[in-house]
């Protein structure tokens, strides 16, 4: 554990850039499972992180949490060990490559929605201490259909849905649209096509969802980017590095620059404003009430 004068400096240091910034929640999900989801979250962040902005990854896929694997940290804490263990949330967050931060939901996780109040507010609490502190938290899920999934979804303003060309991934894809769009039609949700073969394979994915989308539920789904089918992913993984880390100039990496400038590129003066991590908090809270 750090020492007091250490936690003091940081924690001023956050109180006062706390009242600077806006901090972006993003949760990643998609419909079928093993699209790419957490490789995309956390290449995604390195890439935000490469822009200047302070990061945090939160692994809340229930079942098979693995950002740090991907990452090749290990992971100390849990976050449900604030409610076991007297500490805060700056003792669980790890540090990752070029400074980006992990928080581990950890397998335990599923409790969260079952907690009584007074420890889900603590938690909740805690978690809004990055409020301020990051520029953005990207929440990495589990695939779409889950009950438990949905519930992170349906409390976030942005989702970036993450889907392969095959045609099995696209249909579940799909199926998470209609769901979000019958309980929260104001959602942000924007398409990822991963392992596009080529430009024009990723733009007539793209193209079929959003039509689909737009035909049967009237609904506007916007298409971030689309990224390489590329073996360095494969690769990274079994290095247990990410792969702008490991293989700065793959095609894939190449792609998840694309795609942050196109994401930062989307953030202006006439679009919508969403409301982040606070609003994010509150949906949940008021949801397990
Ligand atoms: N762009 C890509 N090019 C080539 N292979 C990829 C690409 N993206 C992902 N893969 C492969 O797919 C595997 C699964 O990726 P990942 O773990 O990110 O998926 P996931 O959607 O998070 O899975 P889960 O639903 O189990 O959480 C990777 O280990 C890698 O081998
Ligand atoms: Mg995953």
């Amino acid at each position: 554990m750090r020492d007091q004068a250490e936690q003091l400096r940081e924690r001023i240091g956050r109180s006062t850039s706390n009242n600077r910034r806006q901090t972006r929640l993003i949760t990643v999900t998609s419909g079928k499972g093993g699209v790419g989801k957490s490789n995309v979250t956390l290449n995604f962040a390195l890439g935000l992180v490469e822009t200047g902005q302070k990061v945090v990854i939160f692994d809340v896929d229930l079942g098979l949490a693995n950002l740090d694997v991907l990452m090749g940290i290990s992971t100390r804490h849990h976050l449900l060990d604030i409610l076991q263990q007297d500490i805060s949330l700056w003792d669980i967050m790890e540090t990752g490559p070029k400074g980006l931060q992990f928080i581990a939901g950890g397998s335990g996780f599923t409790q969260f929605l079952q907690l009584d109040d007074r420890k889900v507010s603590k938690l909740l609490d805690q978690l809004s201490l990055l409020q301020g502190y990051a520029d953005t938290v990207l929440l990495d899920t589990g695939a779409g259909i889950s009950k438990e999934s949905m519930q992170f979804i349906l409390c976030s303003d942005e989702v970036f849905l993450v889907t392969t060309p095959e045609p099995t991934a696209i249909t579940d894809a799909y199926a998470v649209i209609k769901m979000i769009h019958s309980r929260n039609p104001h959602t942000q949700i924007k398409l990822i096509i991963n392992r596009s073969g080529s430009y024009r394979e990723g733009k007539h994915t793209a193209d079929k969802l959003t039509m689909v989308t737009k035909q049967f539920l009237g609904m506007d789904v916007q298409t971030l980017g689309f990224v390489d089918d590329d073996p360095s992913v494969s690769q990274a993984v079994k290095q247990q590095q990410p792969f702008l880390i490991a293989y700065p100039h793959s095609p894939a990496a190449k792609s998840i620059r694309s795609l942050v400038r196109a994401h930062l590129g989307n953030t202006n003066p006439g679009q919508t404003e969403v409301g982040g991590l606070r609003s994010f908090l509150t949906k949940i809270r008021d949801m397990i009430r």
